[in-house]
């Protein structure tokens, strides 16, 4: 459907899982992309994925708590796309733990990438997204934006930030025609999932039945489902929507 025909689009974070399928659609959908991520290697795979689909991408090896990484990530965008139309915000650090648990340096990580590092991406590509005539900014927060879990405290208050961050810059960002949202996904298999069950500890049976149960589908969800609601929000179907979060999680909120 083509659903992003040449559409110049960042996106930060698609080396692996959600990021990786994010970019995947969008290419399959029409746009143009730039991939910012730590991991080169990865990278590398999306970007081999992407050209057999014979899509259109380019890598940058960018850690976005870095402000220079990101002013480079942006400058490398402008050379190869010429603009850029949508930031798609889904790099994110997974630090778990109690409050207790948690050092002045994990805290500088968990807002650094995933607050901080987030909005210095929307601030040095504002230039281009104000030239734009269908700006546009999705940031992947999460069921943790707004739902507590057990030792959860940095990356819940980190994803919670990142729903009001994109709620404030909706507000800001509208007089330029801009709109910003996010996607909440609940829980999706990626490699973060094999993370978070080795941080707690459980057994392993038990901890995928249980996060799987958590849904009314009683399944976890895929990086495609998550992917799709994405693309609907980057795309001009979403004309009329900004500051609003769209929830995948198979209900496990409800
Ligand atoms: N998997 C889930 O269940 C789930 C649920 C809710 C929200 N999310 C969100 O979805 C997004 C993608 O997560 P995922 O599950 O695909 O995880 P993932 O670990 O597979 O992917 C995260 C990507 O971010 C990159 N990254 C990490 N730190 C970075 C930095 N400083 N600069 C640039 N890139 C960096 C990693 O290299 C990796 O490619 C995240 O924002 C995550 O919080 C995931």
């Amino acid at each position: 459907m083509m659903r992003l025909k040449s559409k110049r689009v960042v996106v930060t974070g698609g080396s692996s899982g959600i990021g990786r399928a994010v970019c995947e659609l969008f290419a399959r959908e029409g746009a143009e992309l730039v991939i910012g991520d730590i991991d080169d290697v990865g990278g590398a795979q999306t970007m081999a994925s992407i050209d057999r689909d014979g899509g259109k991408a380019s890598f940058r090896k960018t850690d976005i708590s870095n402000e220079d990484d990101v002013r480079l990530l942006v400058e490398f965008a402008e050379g190869e796309l010429g603009g850029i139309d949508i930031v798609m915000n889904n790099a994110a650090a997974f630090v778990f733990g109690k409050v207790e648990d948690v050092t002045r340096a994990d805290w500088d990580k968990v807002m650094g990438v995933n607050v901080i590092g987030s909005a210095n991406v929307v601030r040095f590509a504002l230039p281009h997204l104000k030239k734009s005539n269908a700006g546009a900014v999705v940031n992947m927060a999460s069921v943790s934006s707004f739902v507590a879990a057990p030792a959860f405290v940095p990356y819940n208050a980190s994803k919670g930030a990142l729903l009001q961050l994109t709620r404030s810059l909706a507000m800001d960002l509208a007089a330029d025609g801009i709109r910003v949202n996010c996607v909440c996904p609940g829980a999706i298999y990626t490699p973060a999932t094999e993370k978070h069950f080795e941080f707690t500890g459980q057994d392993r049976g038990e901890f995928f039945e249980q996060e799987a149960n958590e849904s009314f589908l009683k399944r976890f969800g895929t990086p495609e489902e998550v992917a799709f609601a994405a693309l609907f929000l980057a795309s001009d179907e979403a004309s009329f929507i900004t500051g609003a979060h769209l929830v995948v999680d198979g209900g496990a909120t409800v």
